[in-house]
């Protein structure tokens, strides 16, 4: 008999793990890699108090979880786990160390035997083309705000194309674009750190280009797969009940979320921001709305990586009017990534309404403590079970009020990795690891994950 409460999730529904080449290889100079602008930046302050970067960490990128010499063993506890899929990332500094030229038959060979023992291990690949990993040489000639970088990145996804999409059907172009771009370029909290509102829209345009240059090769080349972009999404609710307060959230959800996801699936940027923001409007890339018309080719899939929400209230004098802060409802005092799991149900509300009920899949959502230093009570992580419980609960509940759309869960991340602002400090992981040894060990929430997995639903 069947309860009516019961969570369940449909047989085509993907739920795994993810994690990035950048966080979990590990390796970041052998076998004929290339500096990334991470791996550049972490090197320029590891040690260094915190100064004008915001990287907190004195950690270096180089062991990450050690996915590069241990992937056979982390798939086999994939498998183990019962998921049918993994997210990951192939570095463009491995497979085209100069960034664009010579290709590494190295790096071709890394990721060609990660992906054969993942579908030998009847797992789903979805892989991002671009998750943190620019290839330190562009980056000294701009990266994203360079004119050529659509090129330069059409032609590294031409080669993972051409080498890997005769196996892998779900590709990614950009991980949280937004992040690494309008943090990176106009915010000046992500490397490279720059401040400038006219060169970081240049950047973001720059970059949807690229991505519609990926979209539009991978279709051109017939391999029977599907292709999305991976987009981050803290969702906003006003802090007081007024019209002033809605509009203000509006804003800055437009700027973060729907300044990427509009054009990527509709082929134009947020019309209300640009017809209310004059500080956006007058700074964007001259005929940038002929421009994405033109070069528009919509994507298959959203990807959607939900941490928290936030809350916003109007300012005058704040960034779009509107003043935000994280929502923290659940929270420890301090606790990094607030957990807030209605914010789920909320943004697969917004998203399917605004974008035609384009399929969804949430890519990240993870619960991260603090490196306490003591794997026994690391691995008895009942608080990652909770978290992992409730956000599951949300998207069964929504399939059930007839989300159909959404279509697979991933969660953040497999392994305890290297956190680009963090480094070593916050473990994500369902899988302890210890940065020193290489010690590996399933917590609490991983033989629970693999109980949701196995049977398909959530109590
Ligand atoms: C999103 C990023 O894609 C991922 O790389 C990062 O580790 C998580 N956020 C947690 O900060």
């Amino acid at each position: 008999m069947r309860h009516y409460l019961e969570f369940r999730f449909p047989e085509d529904f993907l739920i795994g793990t993810a994690n990035s080449a950048f966080q979990s290889e590990g390796a970041a100079d052998r076998d004929g890699k290339s500096e990334s602008n991470m791996d550049y930046y972490a090197r320029q302050v590891a040690g260094k108090p915190r100064g004008k970067t915001s990287f907190y960490t004195k950690d270096l990128p180089d062991r990450g979880c050690f996915f590069y010499d241990h992937y056979e063993e982390y798939i086999a506890d994939m498998q183990k786990t019962g998921q049918n899929t993994y997210r990951l990332s192939i570095s463009w500094c491995r497979v085209i160390p100069d960034g664009v030229g010579a290709v590494n038959p190295k790096g071709i060979a890394f990721y060609n035997k990660v992906i054969d023992k993942l579908l030998s291990c009847n797992m789903i690949p979805l892989v991002d083309l671009y998750h943190w990993d620019m290839p330190q040489c562009l980056q000294e000639k701009g990266g994203f705000a360079n004119p050529d970088f659509p090129g330069w990145f059409e032609n590294y996804a031409k080669v993972c194309f051409a080498a890997f999409g005769d196996r892998v059907k779900m590709w990614s172009t950009f991980n949280e674009s937004a992040v690494a771009v309008t943090y990176g370029y106009i915010r000046g909290t992500f490397p490279p750190f720059e401040k400038n509102e006219k060169r970081g829209l240049q950047a973001i345009h720059n970059c949807l280009l690229a991505h519609f240059k990926a979209v539009k090769l991978y279709k051109s080349m017939n391999l029977g797969g599907k292709i999305g972009a991976v987009n981050p999404f803290a969702p906003a609710t006003p802090a007081r009940i007024c019209r002033e307060d809605i509009e203000a959230c509006a804003r800055s959800m437009e700027y973060i979320f729907d300044f990427w996801t509009e054009p990527m699936v509709k082929g134009h940027y947020p019309k209300m921001l640009l017809e209310t923001c004059p500080e956006i409007a007058a700074a964007m890339p001259e005929g940038y709305a002929k421009d994405i018309a033109e070069n528009f080719v919509r994507m298959d899939f959203l990807g959607i990586n939900y941490y928290f929400s936030r809350r916003g209230q109007y300012d005058p004098d704040a960034f779009l009017g509107c003043k935000a802060s994280v929502e923290v409802y659940f929270a420890e005092p301090g606790q990094s990534y607030p957990p807030y799991p209605a914010g789920l149900f909320d943004l697969v509300q917004y998203v399917s309404d605004r974008y035609d009920n384009i399929d969804i899949y949430i890519t990240e959502n993870g619960f991260a403590s603090k490196n306490i230093g003591d794997m026994e009570k690391e691995c008895d992580d009942g608080d990652r079970i909770l978290y992992i419980r409730e956000h599951l609960r949300i998207l069964a509940r929504l399939i059930k009020a007839g989300y159909k759309n959404l279509k697979g869960y991933y969660y953040w991340n497999d392994a305890d990795s290297y956190e680009e602002l963090d480094g070593y400090n916050l473990r994500f992981g369902l899988t302890y690891v210890d940065h020193e040894t290489g010690q590996r060990r399933w917590k609490k929430s991983r033989y629970y994950y693999a109980e949701v997995c196995k049977n398909r639903m959530v109590n």
